[in-house]
């Protein structure tokens, strides 16, 4: 059994990642790691503070516990990196190298995401190609790209086992987003339940990938275990569940709280959404290590009020 280290692990996908890894692999084998927390999800075992930025608290760490995995999820997201680009770059880029480099001689498997993000106005929009034009125009966009590269050459250069999907946006009732263009997903089912009107800073057609969050953590699991052999993506692989609008996720919540409403106030995000694709092609991921959804629209609908509302009546 590796023992694995998540960076990040307090964030909206570290914290699903992390309660899941611990149930597969017990709780001891699974050390979660963040700027900040531990968050109540997660406090149930092993934590250390850890700003990956500095790197011989990290190589202290992976001594201490005798890591052989990292899943490293820190970073700046989309729209929070408009807001200073310097800064979202050196997370960013610097975490992702930090963890490359001890891939060489201590790691035995590395996890980074990536994301729809490496996508930009010239990329096609409809059916997205894992191998197709890439020209972001954020600086997320931009060092996830970066990323990817880096990745792809420590695999051929070095034999690092660097493993990453695109993921789309989001969406989980665990935890909540850090500073993306799709967070607005999340945010919508907090309003509805509440019963107060939503204002999206999208427009009402605007159409982006999505992905319920145990199908990303599942994704992520099985490209982690998949033989090595399988994976021939060494860069980052398309996945993709669902693509909706704001307009079309508002009506599926509708059918459950019929007085709902959304109005449209598109702000900076609305050009970063319009750089990315609507739909995505993941058959390679699909034939390579057979992934595969479960969350379609109206089951994520159905999912996420269900467990928000029990989590309301519970508080
Ligand atoms: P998040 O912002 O919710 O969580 C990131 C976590 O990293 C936070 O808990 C934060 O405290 C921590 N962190 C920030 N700086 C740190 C540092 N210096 N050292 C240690 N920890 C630090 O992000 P997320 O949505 O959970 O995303 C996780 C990863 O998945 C990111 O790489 C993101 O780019 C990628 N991704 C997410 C989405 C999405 O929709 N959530 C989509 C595509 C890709
Ligand atoms: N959900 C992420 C964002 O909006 C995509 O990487 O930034």
């Amino acid at each position: 059994m590796n023992k694995i280290l998540i960076v990040g692990a307090c964030g909206q996908l570290g914290t699903e990642l992390t309660i899941k890894l611990r149930e597969l692999k017990g709780k001891d084998n699974v050390v979660a790691t963040d700027l900040r927390g531990p968050v109540d999800l997660i406090a149930d075992g092993p934590f250390e503070k850890l700003d990956i930025l500095d790197k011989s608290q990290f190589h202290e760490l992976i001594k201490k516990h005798e890591i052989k995995e990292v899943y490293h999820l820190a970073a700046v997201l989309s729209a929070k990196g408009e807001q200073d680009p310097q800064f979202a770059w050196r997370l960013n880029m610097e975490s992702l190298m930090t963890v490359l480099e001890a891939g060489k001689d201590v790691l035995k498997k590395i996890y980074w995401p990536s994301s729809i993000a490496v996508f930009g106005q010239s990329t096609p929009k409809q059916n997205t190609p894992q191998n197709t034009i890439m020209d972001p125009n954020t600086v997320y966009g931009i060092s996830k790209l970066a990323g990817e590269r880096w990745c792809e050459y420590y695999y051929m250069k070095y034999g690092v086992d660097v493993r990453s999907l695109r993921y789309p946006g989001l969406i989980g009732y665990k935890s909540l987003p850090g500073g993306g263009t799709t967070d607005y997903a999340v945010d919508i089912f907090h309003k509805a339940i509440a019963g107060d009107s939503f204002e999206c800073f999208l427009k009402e057609d605007t159409s982006l990938p999505m992905m319920y969050m145990d199908d990303a953590v599942k994704a992520t699991i099985d490209l982690m275990e998949a033989p090595s052999e399988n994976i021939k993506v060494r860069s980052s692989y398309n996945v993709s569940a669902m693509s909706f609008s704001p307009a079309e996720i508002a009506s599926e919540i509708q059918k459950f709280y019929p007085n709902f409403s959304i109005k449209y106030a598109p702000d900076f995000r609305q050009e970063i959404a319009e750089s990315w694709p609507s739909t995505i092609d993941d058959s390679i991921a699909r034939a390579d290590w057979g992934w595969k959804n479960a969350y379609g629209l109206s089951e994520l609908v159905e999912t996420m009020i269900t467990h928000l509302k029990r989590e309301i009546v519970f508080d």
